[in-house]
């Protein structure tokens, strides 16, 4: 007869800020940029390098991200966070369900885009580009460690969506969009994403204890916010949107809560006033957050140069900044933080920054309300 009984708690994680203890860092092992597929030719700014390009990422550009996705676990664990790391698939075989064919994946650099930690909860998020689909493979054997050894971890996933071409809008699609007409269709809420079935990525949700902030856009659609809300009956869920961006995927170099009642807004993407009126009300100052010290994203990369927001609090006064950040981790200094330096710039391309490219497993503390 068996004798495996889980004992002990592994999974807790109620915000971003509480103190870190347990966190899972990505890998950028045989990442591929993926063919193009209607959701991530809509974020794939007009005028980027990665237009047209597609295939596995040079391998020297691999070599170097691992080394500073390894040496920032190194820092964790130096700092007595308990670290984990994904098992990469993989990501040059194309993947295929009925609905559906891409002729290859993505990778696992950015796990924050794939699992939601609510508690002691892990849900596998639906995600909105084919070539994510069977992302959360990954860290599949971490969830059934987690699993075996935490008798209260709870691992859920989200139902998978069928991605036919009825998930995404034509008009999307054409050539030459420009940023004016971009930056009309976030103001109007319309998206490349339609309603046609839920559809989330982990890291358009923000966590602060009983409420859930989302952010409404090309990754996540109403749908997505609805499945979200009806899962966690016990939180609160509130949809926001950001209209200064022409590309609104992923709240994390948006959207930055520090600690409790403080939070960092991109300036050129503002929370719109009648979505502020929660924060507000419960005495949350939200600032804006310093300017990039880059003009331009790292070649190869999806995202912005704000990825220079992409923080990663360890606790209510401790933040790791990206180091050439300069004017970011000057900024947290005068709200008296203190700065972990991390250098992970020539990892951006791999899917974001340090936020990215982790996803809470513990932190201390439990579900509180902070907006009563
Ligand atoms: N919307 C984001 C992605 C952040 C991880 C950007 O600014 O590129």
């Amino acid at each position: 007869m068996s004798n495996w009984t889980p004992e002990k708690t592994i999974v807790n994680s109620w915000n971003e800020w509480d103190p870190l203890r347990h966190v899972i860092v990505g890998k950028a092992d045989n990442c591929h940029i993926p063919p193009e597929e209607p959701a991530l030719d809509a974020k794939v700014p007009e005028d980027s390098d990665m237009r047209g390009q597609w295939g596995k990422r040079p391998q020297e550009t691999i070599d170097r991200a691992n080394e500073l996705l390894d040496t920032f676990a190194d820092q964790l664990r130096a700092r007595g966070v308990k670290v984990d790391r994904p098992t990469p698939i993989d990501h040059s075989l194309p993947a295929t369900t009925p609905d559906f064919h891409t002729d290859s994946q993505f990778g696992c650099m950015p796990p924050r885009d794939v699992l939601l930690t609510v508690g002691s909860e892990i849900l596998e998020a639906t995600m909105s580009y084919r070539c994510r689909w069977f992302e959360y493979l990954n860290y599949r054997p971490l969830m059934q460690q987690y699993w075996e050894e935490d008798p209260n971890f709870r691992h859920e996933s989200a139902p998978k969506p069928r991605l036919t071409d009825a998930d995404y809008h034509d008009d999307y699609l054409s050539e030459k969009i420009g940023v004016e007409k971009r930056l009309q269709w976030t103001a109007d809420k319309f998206f490349v994403t339609t309603e046609e079935e839920p559809l989330f990525d982990a890291a358009d949700v923000l966590r602060f204890g009983r409420d859930l902030v989302v952010q409404h856009g090309f990754t996540t659609n109403l749908k997505g916010i609805e499945w979200i809300r009806r899962h966690f009956p016990d939180h609160r869920v509130h949809a926001v949107n950001f209209p200064g961006d022409p590309y609104p995927i992923h709240i994390d170099a948006t959207f930055t809560p520090l600690r409790p009642g403080l939070i960092l807004n991109n300036p050129q993407r503002r929370l719109p006033d009648d979505q502020r009126v929660m924060f507000e009300k419960n005495g949350w100052e939200i600032v804006d957050a310093a300017q990039p010290a880059h003009n331009a994203p790292p070649a190869l990369c999806y995202s912005s140069v704000w990825l220079s927001m992409n923080v990663l609090v360890l606790d209510p006064k401790t933040v790791c900044v990206e180091k050439s950040e300069v004017y970011q981790a000057e900024q947290m200094d005068k709200l008296g933080m203190e700065v972990v330096e991390v250098d992970l710039r020539d990892a951006y391309a791999f899917g974001g920054g340090l936020h990215c490219c982790t996803a809470d497993v513990y932190r201390e503390g439990g579900c509180e309300d902070y907006f009563p």
